[in-house]
């Protein structure tokens, strides 16, 4: 079953790209930039990550994006992101970055944007990589706060494909960002949003029905309602599962209690995803290789899996097949 799950070319759809950063990088830029953080060493970092829900969680991840200040810098989070990629045969991956993380502290956009960008662009060149980029509004600050970061995305608007929603999600639901969510669409980028992670399935509808979105981030709160399961399964709607992130945060108490499986059963287009995999234990093969070690998961499952990040990626029609038939010819 390992074996199956490294030699089978994936897609990533659900990563934050500030949630790549690992301790060695972290403490690297925090010398250069000489930016104080909370640790004398990698030990001290690995006791902090140990967090309770999602909320201890943030604390600690906006503590660690205080290191990143240059273009360079986002290049190098994103190279070495990109290396894993290559480690685990990821070769499409969707990335998430966090503006407002970033400009609040005086960066630039272009700053952040650029140079995730050319990390990207080289991936492509050196690797055959391909991917795009999602721009998140943290959903813990205010609309108007999102529709101005949405006006500044506008100069890189060829850069970014699609909008999404991330940060604490208790509290502040979908219908918050209903109006930004309505003009990201209408200037043509494609939606998505965290949804049903910690709250409940009615945050799930409210992104459906308020925002619109075309894919589910996390989603895994949808099994408490039926009509909700009916709904997602008929639409085929995607939801990016995230389960190392799951368990760190504690959605679910253990491997064994995730319900990846009885979605996956019940005919829902789930996917396999590493989330923030620097602060949650490892990279997409890690997430598979743990689900695997712990539910009852069959080698087609996997390949659904797998498939599934194909199908529910945002690249056209003609790549999709291309990619399906590269996870065919490996399993020859
Ligand atoms: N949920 C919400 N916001 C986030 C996450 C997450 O899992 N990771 C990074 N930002
Ligand atoms: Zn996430």
């Amino acid at each position: 079953m390992i074996e199956l799950i490294k030699k089978l070319p994936k897609a990533e759809l659900h990563l934050h790209i500030e949630g790549s950063l690992e301790p060695e990088l972290m403490f690297r830029l925090a010398k250069k930039n000489n930016i104080d953080i909370p640790y004398n060493d990698i030990e001290d970092v690995r006791r902090a990550y140990n967090f309770t829900n999602l909320q201890t969680f943030l604390d600690i991840y906006y503590a660690g994006a205080n290191v990143l200040m240059t273009k360079d810098d986002f290049y190098d989070l994103t190279w070495e992101y990109i290396l894993k990629c290559v480690e685990d045969n990821v070769i499409h991956t969707e990335i998430f970055f966090d503006p407002q993380t970033h400009t609040a502290r005086g960066v630039p956009f272009a700053a952040v944007i650029t140079g995730i960008k050319e990390a990207l662009d080289d991936a492509k060149e050196k690797y055959g990589i391909t991917s795009c980029i999602i721009m998140c509004f943290l959903r813990h600050l205010s609309q108007e706060e999102a529709f101005e970061t949405l006006e500044e995305a506008m100069a890189f608007k060829d850069d970014i494909i699609g909008v999404g929603l991330d940060s604490s999600e208790l509290g502040n639901p979908p219908a918050k960002f209903k109006e930004v969510f309505k003009k990201a669409k209408e200037a043509g980028f494609t939606l998505v949003a965290h949804a049903g992670e910690e709250a409940d399935f009615s945050y799930i509808y409210e992104a459906l029905n308020l925002l619109g979105i075309s894919r589910i981030d996390h989603g895994v709160q949808s099994i408490k309602s039926a009509a909700l399961m009916q709904r997602l399964k008929e639409e085929q709607m995607p939801l990016t599962v995230c389960p190392n992130s799951n368990i760190e945060l504690k959605v679910f108490d253990s491997y064994q209690a995730h319900n990846i499986k009885a979605l996956l059963d019940y005919g829902l287009n789930v996917s396999v995803n590493s989330d923030d995999p620097a602060y949650f234990k490892g990279y997409i093969n890690q997430n598979f290789i743990n689900l695997c070690e712990n539910l009852p998961l069959t080698e087609n499952d996997i390949i659904t899996l797998v498939k599934n990040s194909f199908r529910s990626s945002f690249i056209d029609d003609e790549l999709k097949e291309a990619y399906l038939a590269r996870v065919d010819l490996a399993l020859q």
